[in-house]
């Protein structure tokens, strides 16, 4: 293919990156990278370079790149039928039989799927089915969705204010009033370097409560969380958490939302975080993994206790006003087809739990030792390497010093690894395809070795 000398400076003159910072790309201070192909674990860009992809594009290329069976899914849903829509009952044989497939895969007491686009959209979605099951059943004030700090849960208006990073509110005017913040249930950065596990779970709760009764129960309507947080810093919550978790929640008759979009499908191992956790949800967001990011498509898994309510609700008020040009869309959910047999067919839930518990352990050997890494932690395909300036007295570097985003980028530049510096905190994140290699994940411990001691001796 002729090669087009212009695309850098389109790409810096014309697109609006997402999370990017604005300024320094376009005075080209900022790298551009243009992919062009990939096959297994490995990305290919347009100047050749080959890389091993150790976040799966954002977590979300579970069975690796190059999958025909999905393309092939695709491209025959495109040519027999690209687009109807889902209003009003209608729907396609691809996205009836991935409802039904989502279904036998869930926890327990799950009722429906409703069909959206991305991670966010399923969010704001949960959103308005939580105050709309409130209106039903009569409790218009009790609204307000409990969030944790750390948690990530899609950047749009209410979504964005459910994600509990400072990036995503400062300068955006959010959170907005009906969401409100809790405790990360995030052990290595406890304030009381002395507190045990327990302890530390027995004042998560405790600071739970004092939120719920200062706000006021009748206020509250439901509780969202990531069973592992992801974007905070890929953090598994220390044990006893969910259980002791929901009992509140039980109590005080709050809805618990399952935020699955990074776990749902096999990365910790188990088909869902849920069942691997023993959560039991009132509803589940799916989206990444459930397609393998081969075409958009998220979800919103409606348990019964609230689909009971939405049927109320629409024989008291009319059709549920809520739907998108694209919900369901059918190309989306052929590749969700495809690719959920796929995960059956190759094994890819049980090769996530076992390859990734190699990676986490070689990792953790590897590293653990070094005075600059404070914590290495994981579940599953997921693992992060947490970067101290002093391990004894836990003290962290100055952002300024960036150093999770210089040990990202030594990966990269040394030995062609990607891993993702997280957002906030020196935390370097890896959550690779679910067909990773005991070869490859030896390959990623090694190369970020290497970048360790480039950066920090
Ligand atoms: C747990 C979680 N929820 C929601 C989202 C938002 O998904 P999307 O980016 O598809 O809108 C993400 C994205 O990373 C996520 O990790």
């Amino acid at each position: 293919m002729l090669r087009n000398d212009q695309l850098e400076q389109w790409d810096r003159e014309n697109f609006f990156h997402p999370s990017t910072h604005l300024a320094q790309f376009a005075r080209g201070e900022a790298p551009n990278r243009v992919l062009r192909t990939a096959e297994g674990v490995f990305i290919e860009d347009r100047d050749g370079n080959k890389l091993l992809d150790g976040f799966a594009g954002l977590y979300c290329v579970n069975v690796g790149y190059g999958r025909q069976e999905i393309a092939e899914a695709i491209g025959e849903q495109a040519k027999e039928l690209a687009y109807y829509h889902a209003y009003v009952g209608h729907g396609t044989e691809a996205s009836i039989t991935l409802s039904k497939m989502i279904l036998d895969r869930a926890p327990k007491n799950m009722s429906k799927v409703y069909f959206g686009l991305g991670g966010s959209d399923a969010n704001e979605t949960n959103v308005k089915l939580i105050w709309y099951y409130n209106n039903i059943l009569g409790r218009p004030e009790k609204k307000k969705i409990i969030s944790r700090w750390r948690g990530y849960h899609g950047s749009g208006l209410v979504t964005g204010s459910l994600t509990g990073l400072e990036l995503f509110h400062k300068k955006f005017d959010l959170p907005v009033e009906q969401v409100i913040h809790t405790d990360a249930p995030y052990y290595f950065r406890r304030e009381n370097l002395d507190q045990t596990e327990a302890e530390f779970v027995a004042e998560c709760v405790a600071s739970l409560e004092a939120l719920i009764e200062r706000e006021g129960a009748d206020t509250i309507a439901a509780f969202i969380g990531e069973p592992v947080l992801g974007t905070g810093g890929i953090v598994p919550p220390p044990a006893g958490y969910w259980e002791a978790i929901q009992a509140v929640l039980k109590k005080h008759d709050i809805l618990l939302v399952a935020d699955e979009v990074v776990t749902g499908f096999g990365r910790l191992g188990t088909m869902f975080g849920s069942e691997h956790y023993g959560i039991e949800p009132d509803l589940i967001t799916i989206a990444k993994g459930l397609t393998s990011a081969y075409a958009p498509l998220s979800g919103s898994i409606v348990g019964d206790k609230m689909w009971k309510v939405l049927e109320q609700g629409t024989d008291e008020n009319g059709p549920i006003g809520h739907g998108w040009t694209y919900s369901a869309h059918p190309i989306g959910a052929a590749a969700g087809v495809a690719n959920l047999k796929l995960l059956d067919e190759l094994n890819l839930v049980s090769n996530a739990g076992e390859v990734g518990a190699y990676l986490n352990k070689a990792m953790s050997d590897a590293l653990a030792g070094h005075a600059n890494v404070g914590d290495v932690r994981g579940e599953g395909m997921l693992c992060a390497v947490e970067f101290v300036k002093d391990k004894d007295s836990r003290t962290f570097f100055d952002a300024a010093d960036k150093i999770g985003p210089q040990v990202s980028a030594k990966l990269l530049e040394q030995d062609k690894v990607i891993a993702r510096a997280m957002p906030q905190g020196d935390i370097l994140g890896f959550a690779p395809p679910f067909c990773l290699t005991r070869e490859e994940a030896d390959t990623v411990v090694a190369a970020t070795v290497r970048a360790v001691k480039s950066v920090l001796g």
